[in-house]
């Protein structure tokens, strides 16, 4: 296949219809990964080469060139590391107080004890995360997100990152149920907010407000801030996800500090996607979530697809994620 035919191919359509239509000569028929489709798309949409890219998609060596792409490498411009995660890596942004924000395929569960990568899993995680603040920006529930860059990465707030996790959980699971030996899916008689110190060298450990007080983590207004701000979310994601028809069991949040002349306020940061909630199909009770990959139910792209198929930001089927056609 020649660089035209490749370029020729709608890409435009693809990622934004529910169900694109896909020919019989598309990539997706021809051996082309799904994650290098979506680069191009990408490419397609200017924010391509004359812009920063982040590291090359995992799913071939960087020495291998595939037909008519053209070298990512060539033209990625050198760009500072600010901080590298386990899910995502942050770089310095284009202007003061942004950050670009870039989503990996690694998947850690247990305090990373358990460690794969998923092909795909950061550009569906970059998808629908930008689904989920665009809209809570939209209701005036403030996040660091600012805009997409590509099918990895988006431009965001810097922010100061406070050292908690929020989690609210709807129903019981994962360690809730295994503290207070209540059973998984049982309903909560209302939405419970839990806060643990972000310390992986601790495996977060849930704290509660006085600890958060009196180790100065936070003060009182901002417990009371990220309180409002948590139930909010859950509201938000709640119904959205319920028109889905999926069930929010569950989720964790990440809470920064801007500071806006002499006043700071709490802002969402992070993310918010499949990883970070526990998504649960309404009828059969399916696991649509990290729950898949740290009970090995199957496939986790196919869970996050599944999730993004429904909120209609990506298209009915990626899934056939095959290898590359490589060249020499
Ligand atoms: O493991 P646990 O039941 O406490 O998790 C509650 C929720 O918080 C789950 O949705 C889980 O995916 C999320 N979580 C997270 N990151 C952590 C801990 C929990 O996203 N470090």
């Amino acid at each position: 296949m020649s660089k035209i035919d490749f370029y020729h191919v709608n890409y435009e359509n693809l990622a934004a219809s529910a169900k694109p239509a896909i020919p019989d000569k598309h990539p997706f028929r021809q051996g082309i990964s799904w994650d290098l489709l979506m680069d191009v798309w990408a490419a397609e949409k200017n924010y391509g080469p004359h812009r920063v890219r982040g590291p090359l998609p995992t799913c071939r060596p960087s020495h291998i060139a595939i037909r008519g792409e053209q070298s990512t490498e060539r033209h990625m411009a050198r760009r500072k590391l600010v901080y590298e995660g386990k899910a995502k890596i942050l770089y310095e942004g284009p202007e003061p107080g942004t950050l670009v924000q870039y989503f990996k395929d690694d998947a850690t569960a247990f305090n990373a004890e358990k460690k794969d990568i998923i092909e795909g899993k950061g550009v569906l995680n970059n998808r629908l995360s930008e689904f989920f603040m665009t809209g809570l920006n939209t209701l005036g529930i403030p996040t660091h997100f600012i805009k997409s860059l590509n099918m990895r990465e988006q431009l965001i707030r810097a922010v100061e990152i406070v050292p908690l996790e929020v989690i609210v959980r709807n129903y019981a699971a994962g360690t809730m149920s295994k503290r207070l030996g209540i059973e998984e899916g049982t309903a909560l008689p209302r939405p419970i907010v839990e806060f643990c110190l972000k310390d992986d060298s601790l495996g977060d450990p849930l704290v509660s407000e006085e600890h958060i007080i009196a180790f100065n983590w936070a003060s009182q207004q901002d417990l009371d801030d990220m309180l409002a701000l948590a139930l909010r979310v859950n509201d938000f994601l709640s119904g959205v996800m319920y028109g889905v028809g999926i069930r929010v069991a569950d989720f964790k949040i990440e809470i920064g500090r801007v500071y806006e002349g002499d006043y700071q306020r709490l802002i969402i940061a992070d993310e918010i996607s499949p990883d970070s909630c526990r998504l649960w199909d309404l009828k059969t009770g399916e696991k649509l979530d990290k729950d898949v990959f740290r009970r090995d139910l199957g496939s986790l792209t196919d869970a996050y697809a599944e999730v993004a198929r429904r909120l209609g930001v990506l298209p009915e089927n990626p899934a056939p994620i095959s290898k590359p056609t490589l060249i020499n």
